[in-house]
C-alpha cells in the first residue's frame, strides 16, 4: 500500500481532465470569488450541485455564512479569470474590477460569458478532510448564448479544444 502525500495525490487527480467555474459569494455587500474544478451534478430533482471549498481559503467562510453561490463554468476565453480568481494573496477588495460580470436573481456576481450560470441556496455541508463538500440547491441558472469551447484543466494545465 502507497497511499499518496498531498503533492502526488494534486499529481494523481490532475489526469482527471475538469471544466472550471468560478465559485461567487456575497456577504455584506463584498463579493468573495475562486477558481474551482471539483465541482459536480449531484440530483437532477430536486437540482442540486456540490463544490468542494478548501478550509483554509479566503472564500470559505463567507460562503458558509452567506448559504448563496453563483458557478459560472468559463469557456476558452476565461483562462485569465481562471489564473486571478486562483492566485494566492489577490485582495479581497476588487478582485472583480477586471472581470466583466454581472448580478444573478440572488444578487451574486456571475461572469459574463459563462457557459452557463447556476445560482444556488446551500442544503447541507459535510467535512471533507481539507475542504469542505457544500451541496446547493439550484435556485436559478442561465445558460450562454454563444456557443463557446469550454475551458479545461488537465495535469495543471489549461487546455481548449482548439
Ligand atoms: C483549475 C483550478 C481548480 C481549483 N479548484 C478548486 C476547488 O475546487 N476548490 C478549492 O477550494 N480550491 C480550488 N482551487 C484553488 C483555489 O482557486 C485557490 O486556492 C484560491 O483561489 C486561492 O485564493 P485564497 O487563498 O484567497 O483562497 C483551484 C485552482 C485551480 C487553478
Amino acid at each position: 500500500m502507497s497511499a499518496p502525500d498531498p503533492q502526488q495525490m494534486r499529481e494523481a487527480m490532475s489526469r482527471f481532465a475538469t471544466g472550471v467555474a468560478i465559485v461567487t459569494t456575497t456577504l455584506r455587500g463584498r463579493d468573495h470569488a475562486m477558481t474551482a474544478g471539483s465541482i459536480a451534478s449531484v440530483s437532477l430533482d430536486p437540482p442540486l450541485v456540490l463544490v468542494c471549498i478548501r478550509l483554509d481559503g479566503g472564500l470559505h467562510d463567507p460562503l458558509l455564512e452567506s448559504g448563496i453561490w453563483g458557478l459560472s463554468v468559463l469557456s476558452a476565453k476565461g483562462r485569465a479569470t481562471a489564473s486571478w480568481l486562483a492566485t494566492p494573496g489577490r485582495p479581497l477588495l476588487g478582485q472583480l474590477e477586471r472581470v466583466p460580470h454581472h448580478r444573478g436573481v440572488s444578487g451574486v456576481a456571475l461572469i459574463d460569458d459563462a457557459l452557463v450560470t447556476l445560482e444556488c441556496r446551500t442544503t447541507a455541508a459535510y467535512p471533507g478532510g481539507d475542504h469542505t463538500i457544500v451541496v446547493g440547491e439550484v435556485i436559478d441558472w442561465e445558460p450562454g448564448e454563444r456557443p463557446e469551447d469550454p475551458l479545461i484543466h488537465y495535469r495543471s494545465q489549461y487546455w481548449s479544444p482548439r
